[in-house]
C-alpha cells in the first residue's frame, strides 16, 4: 500500500479547517503531520476538536509547523496571513491547497512564479463545495450566449474581504470566456462609479454585507426581454467544503503552477 500523503493544514482550529481535519483523520491515505492557529498553540489538535486521531501539535506559525517534513500545505487561515505561508510552504517544496479567499490577482501571480520556479503546484479554489462548481460551470456556458452578465456576491457582516474569494474565481472563469459588454462605459456613468461596482477580470462585481446572510454568489444574465440568475447559496456548515478539500489535497500533485478552482482536478 503507498504511504499516507502527509498534510499540514493551516488554520486548523477553525470554522472550514477544523471539519476539514476530521475529514483527514476519517482518511486513511491522508495524515495530518502539522497543524497552525495562534490562540491554540502548544495544544494537541485532537484534544481541541474531539478526535483522537489527530495526534499532532498546533504551531504558532507556518515557519513552525513547515520543520516537519510534509507533502501537502493547505492554507485556510485569514487573508494578511494567507499569501506568507503559501510562498513559505513553496519554499519548504511543498505543493499547496489554497482555500483561504481575499488573495488578490496580482498575489496569485507571483504564487504562480514562485510554484513554477520551485516546480511545485498550487491549487486555489475560491469554494470547494461541489454545488458552487457547478454554479461556476453554468454560468461559464451562459457567458458563451450572453453578453451582458454581472455578479453580486452577499455574505455576514463581520466577512473581511470582498468580494469573496468564489466571486474572484467567478470572475476570472467569466472573463476567461469574454469581457461582459457595458453599453454606458463606466467613464460616462453620471454619478458615483463604484455604484456599479468593481470591475474585476471584465467582469462589474458587487458585495453585500449584512446579518442573515452565510455566503451566496450570483451570476446575473442580461437578454433583450429576459433575464438569467445563477445562483449558489452556502448554509451554515463546514460540511460541504471538506470533500472538495480532499480531493484537492489528493490531486495537487498532478499539476504544475497555479491552478484555480476545483474542476481543475474533477473528472467531467
Ligand atoms: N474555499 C472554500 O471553499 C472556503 C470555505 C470556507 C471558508 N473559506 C475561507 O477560508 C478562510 C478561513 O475561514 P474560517 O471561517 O474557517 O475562519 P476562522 O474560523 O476565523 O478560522 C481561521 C483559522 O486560521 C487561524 N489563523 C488566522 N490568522 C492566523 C495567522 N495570522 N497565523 C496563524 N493562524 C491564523 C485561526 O486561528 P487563530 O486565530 O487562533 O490564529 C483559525 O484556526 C476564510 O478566508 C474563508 O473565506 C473558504
Amino acid at each position: 500500500m503507498a504511504e499516507a500523503a502527509r498534510v499540514i493544514l493551516a488554520g486548523a482550529t477553525g470554522w472550514a479547517g477544523a471539519a476539514l481535519a476530521r475529514g483527514i483523520a476519517a482518511a486513511p491515505d491522508l495524515r495530518l503531520v502539522g497543524a497552525v492557529g495562534r490562540s491554540h498553540a502548544g495544544r494537541r489538535l485532537g484534544d481541541l476538536l474531539g478526535e483522537p486521531l489527530l495526534d499532532c501539535i498546533v504551531h504558532a506559525s507556518a515557519a513552525e509547523a513547515l520543520a516537519a517534513p510534509a507533502d501537502v500545505f493547505v492554507e485556510y487561515t485569514k487573508p494578511d496571513s494567507a499569501k506568507a505561508n503559501i510562498l513559505a510552504a513553496l519554499a519548504a517544496g511543498l505543493h499547496v491547497v489554497v482555500g483561504t479567499s481575499g488573495l488578490t490577482d496580482a498575489d496569485y501571480e507571483e504564487i504562480d512564479r514562485v510554484a513554477r520556479q520551485q516546480r511545485r503546484a498550487v491549487l486555489a479554489c475560491g469554494n470547494f463545495a461541489i454545488t458552487a462548481v457547478l454554479m461556476m460551470k453554468f454560468a461559464e456556458m451562459a457567458a458563451g450566449y450572453l453578453d451582458h452578465f454581472e455578479v453580486i456576491d452577499y455574505a455576514h457582516e463581520a466577512k473581511v474581504d470582498a468580494p469573496s474569494g468564489t466571486a474572484r474565481e467567478l470572475s476570472v472563469r467569466l472573463g476567461r470566456v469574454k469581457e461582459a459588454r457595458l453599453d454606458v462605459p463606466l467613464a460616462e456613468v453620471r454619478g458615483p462609479r463604484e455604484a456599479r461596482g468593481a470591475r474585476l477580470n471584465g467582469v462589474q462585481v458587487h458585495s453585500v454585507r449584512a446579518p442573515g446572510f452565510a455566503l451566496s454568489v450570483e451570476a446575473i444574465f442580461g437578454g433583450r426581454g429576459e433575464r438569467l440568475q445563477i445562483r449558489h447559496d452556502s448554509g451554515d456548515s463546514a460540511v460541504p467544503y471538506v470533500a472538495g478539500a480532499l480531493l484537492a489535497i489528493r490531486r495537487v500533485h498532478t499539476l504544475t503552477g497555479l491552478q484555480r478552482g476545483l474542476d481543475t482536478v474533477m473528472k467531467d
